[in-house]
């Protein structure tokens, strides 16, 4: 799994959650890893420090350019709260006002998640061909909100299954 942060996780402040999810995931055995957009968020390092004020650690944490030839080769990524920075349309359309500019070829993955509030373009006002996508996934609502929902799935798998009243095992 590799979770592509951006500028809503800032807004939900879902990282918290998020790195909850990733440690948690870790337990049982999932290669969980990060990839940071150079301009993901709003400030340069943006993510970096949210990742870190969350203790996840540093050597989970990889770069555009160190993590973008992985995606392939990856079972899903989850892409919390970013837009721009994950959009196709820079790759493959040389009309895109964002033509040309590297982002994360989290497409290539065979499983993508992207939690967002709604179809909402990013800060560059461009629409996002990933949303479309047929290995894509919408999970729409504040995506603090929304990591919480996974974790409270996660330990309901966890939790002891109830004995039922006049059965045996
Ligand atoms: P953006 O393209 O800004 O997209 C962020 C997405 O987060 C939005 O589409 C929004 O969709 C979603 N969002 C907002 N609040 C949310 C919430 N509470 N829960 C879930 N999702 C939420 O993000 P990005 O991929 O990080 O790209 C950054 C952009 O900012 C780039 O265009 C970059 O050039 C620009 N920029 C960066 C910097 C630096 S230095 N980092 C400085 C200035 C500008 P919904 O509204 O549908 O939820």
């Amino acid at each position: 799994m590799i979770i592509t942060p951006g500028y809503g996780m800032a807004v939900a402040q879902a990282q918290y959650p998020v790195a909850e999810l990733a440690r948690k995931l870790r337990e049982r055995g999932v290669e969980v890893r990060f990839g940071i957009h150079p301009v993901a968020g709003r400030l340069p390092g943006h993510m970096n420090v949210l990742l870190a004020e969350a203790n996840v650690p540093y050597d989970v944490v990889l770069e555009m350019d160190e993590i973008n030839d992985n995606f392939a080769a990856t079972s899903v990524v989850l892409v919390i709260g970013a837009n721009d920075t994950v959009n196709p349309a820079a790759t493959d359309n040389p009309a895109s006002p964002i033509a040309g500019m590297p982002v994360l070829h989290v497409w290539e993955a065979a499983n993508v998640v992207v939690f967002k509030r709604s179809m909402a373009a990013g800060y560059a006002g461009v629409q996002n061909p990933l949303f479309f996508r047929e290995n894509t996934q919408m999970l729409f609502g504040d995506a603090k909100q929304r990591v919480e929902d996974i974790l409270r799935g996660l330990d309901a798998l966890d939790a002891p299954v109830p004995e039922m009243a006049g059965t045996s095992r």
